[in-house]
């Protein structure tokens, strides 16, 4: 019996995944972090966030939290504030989706509507952050989690990763990882580091992204990639980055829900197929992770849309469909959006 819904974030199942991925002579893995509670990865992270900002004294009752989220962490906070009776103000922009909207709603928060792009860069992100200062200034004793900054963003993964290496009884060859914030990498990685295990770290990081000093650009799908570069990224946390793009992120979650049935969101599909592309170099009988971050509930109107699909990138549902189109696409064009593929080795 678990005390309150809070003690029920973390301890995600893994799962062997046994179709996805056509002639894999490796073990590969599935942790299903849409098994949190709030139905994401960011439940560790905001319970880590508020728990240690608790224990020090830097929240009580009565403290307004406020941050800039339009999804999982936005999410995972309203959860945790809900449980411990804590006002919270979720800033957010017209690119949130009516569903994350309601979600947050229901747990209890309070909606702050940036309409706005920031005027010097014209990014939201930024538009969303000066908001949040402002908020600061004006209310009394409220608190910012800051995810991109906070330490206890990275450090819950550590317990993430030591969920998976106990599981595997040490023996996790590689591990893929999706990156915005990076939390997950660094704690991830620090966690092998500590541990003195050779695991392969892959970052799986979007096409539009800047975190690997690759160039902006629009991208559509929310999650992972991050227009900003995060504080808590360190040069070598990863091994190699892949980047993945919009439509093949679509192709990667088709596939997950059409050949192992599970519904997962956008960066999970870009996971799966940054796997596709690196096949070829993971040796016969590696254990191989992919941590899948949040459930696909939240991406029914796009990436599980064909009318969606079909406007973004054209009838490629054969790229999921008929098996004889199960090819790699490394080395090649990217057949959804006809941009080179990228594998950056980083280390
Ligand atoms: C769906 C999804 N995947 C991946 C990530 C990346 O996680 P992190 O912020 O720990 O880098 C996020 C972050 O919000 C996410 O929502």
């Amino acid at each position: 019996m678990k005390k309150d819904i809070l003690e029920t974030i973390g301890n995600t199942p893994l799962v062997r995944l046994t179709r996805a991925i056509e002639d894999a002579p490796f073990n590969l893995f599935a942790k299903l972090e849409a098994f949190n509670p709030g139905g994401s990865i960011k439940d560790r992270a905001a319970l880590s966030i508020m728990k240690h900002a608790l224990d020090n004294g830097l929240i009580e009752k009565g403290t307004t939290v406020i941050e800039s989220s339009s999804g999982n962490m936005g999410i995972g906070l309203a959860q945790t504030c809900a449980y411990l009776g804590l006002h919270f103000i979720c800033v957010i922009d017209p690119k949130t989706t009516k569903q994350n909207i309601e979600i947050l709603q229901a747990y209890g928060a309070e909606i702050d509507l940036i309409i706005e792009p920031d005027k010097v860069t014209g990014e939201f992100l930024h538009a969303r952050l000066n908001r949040v200062k402002v908020l600061l200034e004006e209310i009394p004793g409220s608190f910012c989690p800051d995810q991109y900054s906070n330490e206890y963003n990275a450090k819950a993964h550590e317990l993430t990763m030591h969920e998976i290496v106990t599981e595997l009884d040490r023996k996790v060859d590689y591990l893929f990882c999706a990156t915005s914030t990076c939390g997950t990498l660094r704690g991830c990685s620090d966690y092998l580091r500590k541990q003195y295990l050779k695991t392969t770290v892959i970052a799986v990081d979007a096409v539009g992204s800047v975190i690997f000093k690759n160039e902006s650009a629009m991208r559509l799908i929310p999650g992972h990639g991050a227009a900003v570069s995060p504080p808590l990224f360190r040069p070598g946390l990863a091994h190699a980055c892949v980047h993945v793009s919009d439509g093949e992120c679509v192709v990667g979650c088709r596939r997950l829900v059409t050949r192992e049935a599970i519904l997962a969101g956008g960066s999970s599909g870009a996971i799966l197929m940054a796997i596709e592309k690196m096949k070829r170099d993971i040796p016969r009988d590696a254990n191989c992770v992919a941590i899948l971050a949040d459930r696909g509930e939240r991406y029914l109107d796009t990436i599980y849309s064909d009318e969606w699909v079909r406007k973004h990138f054209g009838d490629i549902s054969h790229l999921w469909q008929q098996a004889e189109e199960f090819q790699t696409t490394a080395g090649g064009t990217d057949r959804t959006q006809g941009q080179p593929l990228t594998l950056i080795q980083l280390k």
